[in-house]
C-alpha cells in the first residue's frame, strides 16, 4: 500500500508543519474583538459588552458580520438561536469561506419555515471552487426556542460538522484519491440573515411574510481553537517561543481530532433519522456517476 504510506506521511508532515508554524490559540470570544459587522445598515448589533450579537432582516435589507481573523484550520463553535415563529423565506448562514474563484467554503445554512414546521439545516463543502456537495438535515429540537452550539472542526485530515457536540457530517481529506480538500487557503467566518424566499422554504413555494418583520437571529459564546493566518504567509503566523511546543497541549488536540466509536454511532443516528438529502445518493443528479468522495473509502 505505497500510496497509503505516502499519503499518511504527507499528512503527518503537513500536520507537524502546521503545529510548528501556527499560532494555535483558544479562547472564549467577544464579538467586538473577533468580528466586524459588514452590512445591514444598523440591523446587526453587538450587545452586552460583546457577549451577544443579533442580526435582523426586514423588507429593505438583511445583515451580516465576518471575523476579523482569517484561519487556516480550527475548531469553531458558535451558539445560535434562530428566527422564531413564521421564519419562512428567511435564511441564516454561518460558514467559513476563502476568497477568489477557486475558493473553499464550509457551510451551515438554516432555512426557515412556517410556525411549527421544521427548519432545514443545509450543509455544503466547496474545495477549489467546486461545491455541489449538499447534505440537509432536520434538527432533533426546536432551534428557535434556545441557543444551540453549531461547530465546524477543520483540520488537515477532515471536516466535521457538529450540533451540540453531535457530529452530523464528515468530509474527509481524500486528496490522495484526487478529491481537492480545503487545506491551503485561509478562511474567514461569515454569517448573515437574508431573504431567500425564491428557494428556501418548501422549494420557494412559501414566501416571506413581511408582516412579521423584523426577523431576528441571536448569537453568543463564540469559541475558537484555531490557527490564525497572517497575510503574506502561506502558513499560520509564528508562535512565540514559549508556546511553540503546543503539540502536547490539550488546546491543539483538535488538529488531530477524529471520530471515536461513540461519535461514529451518533453520526449514524443523525444520518439515519434526520438526514433528508444527501448528494452522495442522488444518482439522478450525477448520471455520469457519483462524485469520487462518495465512493472512495478513506485510508484513515
Ligand atoms: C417546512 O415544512 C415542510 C412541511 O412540514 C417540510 O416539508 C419542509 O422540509 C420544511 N422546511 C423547509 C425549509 O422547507
Amino acid at each position: 500500500m505505497a500510496s497509503y504510506d505516502a499519503a499518511s506521511r504527507t499528512s503527518m508532515a503537513m500536520l507537524l508543519s502546521v503545529l510548528a508554524s501556527c499560532l494555535v490559540f483558544a479562547y472564549a470570544g467577544n464579538f467586538y474583538r473577533d468580528f466586524d459587522i459588514t452590512w445591514g445598515d444598523g440591523r446587526a448589533k453587538i450587545l452586552n459588552n460583546g457577549d451577544r450579537l443579533t442580526l435582523s432582516l426586514d423588507k429593505a435589507s438583511g445583515s451580516g458580520f465576518q471575523s476579523k481573523n482569517q484561519y487556516l484550520f480550527g475548531k469553531m463553535d458558535m451558539q445560535l438561536k434562530l428566527v422564531p415563529g413564521n421564519s419562512a423565506g428567511t435564511v441564516t448562514t454561518y460558514y467559513l469561506s476563502s476568497q477568489g474563484p477557486t475558493h473553499d467554503e464550509i457551510d451551515f445554512e438554516f432555512l426557515g419555515n412556517l410556525s411549527g414546521q421544521p427548519y432545514i439545516l443545509h450543509t455544503n463543502v466547496f474545495s477549489q471552487g467546486k461545491g455541489n456537495r449538499e447534505q440537509q438535515f432536520y434538527l432533533w429540537f426546536d432551534p428557535t426556542a434556545d441557543f444551540h452550539t453549531y461547530s465546524i472542526l477543520w483540520n488537515p485530515q477532515r471536516i466535521i460538522f457538529s450540533v451540540d457536540g453531535i457530529p452530523i457530517r464528515v468530509f474527509k481529506n481524500l486528496n490522495s484519491r484526487g478529491v481537492a480538500f480545503p487545506n491551503k487557503q485561509p478562511m474567514r467566518i461569515y454569517s448573515s440573515l437574508w431573504n431567500a424566499d425564491d428557494w428556501a422554504t418548501q422549494g420557494g413555494r412559501v414566501k416571506t411574510d413581511w408582516a412579521g418583520a423584523p426577523f431576528t437571529a441571536s448569537y453568543r459564546n463564540f469559541n475558537a481553537n484555531a490557527c490564525i493566518w497572517s497575510p503574506g504567509k502561506s502558513s499560520c503566523s509564528s508562535l512565540s517561543p514559549s508556546s511553540s511546543s503546543s503539540s502536547s497541549s490539550p488546546s491543539s488536540a483538535w488538529l488531530m481530532e477524529t471520530l471515536d466509536a461513540s461519535s461514529q454511532r451518533k453520526l449514524r443516528w443523525v444520518q439515519k433519522n434526520y438526514m433528508i438529502y444527501n448528494y452522495c445518493t442522488d444518482r439522478k443528479r450525477f448520471p455520469q456517476g457519483l462524485p469520487l468522495e462518495c465512493t472512495a473509502t478513506a485510508t484513515s
